[in-house]
């Protein structure tokens, strides 16, 4: 091999591992579509949300910093490309917090701990203010309009 291909071979070695190692550091980029199937569910007991995250913030003008936030919950101001903790690593508890007679009196802090119970909060706060300022339900609010019918 002469030295100019040998060149050309390493260049293009060089951008290969860019571009994995791109792959690697994930949490910088957000698919269009989210499939909402946290690894902290050992299983899930309904049907998976599919979460348009590329609508939210182009159609639907949200801003980063109404989902995403810090440690002490102070709203994130985020650029294209910012590193991005998963929900699950601060709300951290699968599920909804326990319901019925036995379960413990939680403060709004504790239940929040519950990773569904923080989703659901954010979610469906945003949708109600939506759709109350639309006139119309076309940000779900119920449990079938989010999660499909699990097959
Ligand atoms: C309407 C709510 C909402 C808005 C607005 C929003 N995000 Fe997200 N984003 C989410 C949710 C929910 C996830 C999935 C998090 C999880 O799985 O724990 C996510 C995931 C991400 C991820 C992937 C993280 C990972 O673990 O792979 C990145 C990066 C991200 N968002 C960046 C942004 C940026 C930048 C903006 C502003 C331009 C933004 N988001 C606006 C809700 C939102
Ligand atoms: C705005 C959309 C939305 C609505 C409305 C909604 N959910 Fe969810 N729910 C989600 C998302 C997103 C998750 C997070 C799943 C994940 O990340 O793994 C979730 C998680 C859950 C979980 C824990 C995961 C599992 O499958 O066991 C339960 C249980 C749940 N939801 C029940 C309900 C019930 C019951 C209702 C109606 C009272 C409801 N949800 C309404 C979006 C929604
Ligand atoms: C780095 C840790 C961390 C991450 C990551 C995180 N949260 Fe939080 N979250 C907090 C803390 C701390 C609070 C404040 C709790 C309190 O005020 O008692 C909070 C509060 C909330 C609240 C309540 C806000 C209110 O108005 O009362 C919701 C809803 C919520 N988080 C949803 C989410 C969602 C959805 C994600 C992912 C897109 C997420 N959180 C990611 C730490 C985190
Ligand atoms: C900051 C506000 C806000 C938050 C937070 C938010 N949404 Fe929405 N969402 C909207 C708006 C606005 C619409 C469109 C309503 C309309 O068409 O009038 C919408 C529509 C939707 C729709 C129906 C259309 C579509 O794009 O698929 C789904 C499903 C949905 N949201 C899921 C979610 C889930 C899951 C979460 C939490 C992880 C979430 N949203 C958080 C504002 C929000």
């Amino acid at each position: 091999m002469n030295k100019k291909s040998l060149f050309l071979v390493l260049s293009l070695l060089g951008i290969a591992i860019l571009f994995i190692s791109a792959g690697i550091y994930a949490g910088t980029t957000a698919p269009d579509v989210i499939k909402m199937e946290n690894k902290i569910y050992d299983k899930h007991t309904k049907g998976i949300v599919e979460f348009s995250h590329k609508k939210h913030v182009v159609d639907y003008k949200g801003t980063c910093g109404e989902c995403h936030h810090d440690a002490t919950g102070k709203p994130l101001d985020l650029k294209e490309g910012d590193a991005v903790q998963s929900c699950a690593e601060c709300h951290s508890k699968a599920g909804l917090a326990p319901k019925g007679k036995d379960a413990p009196k939680l403060t709004p802090k504790e239940k929040l701990e519950y990773h569904a119970e923080a989703i659901h909060k954010n979610c469906i706060d945003c949708h109600k203010a939506s759709n109350t300022k639309t006139g119309t339900k076309n940000a779900p609010t119920s449990c079938a309009k989010c999660h499909p019918q699990k097959k």
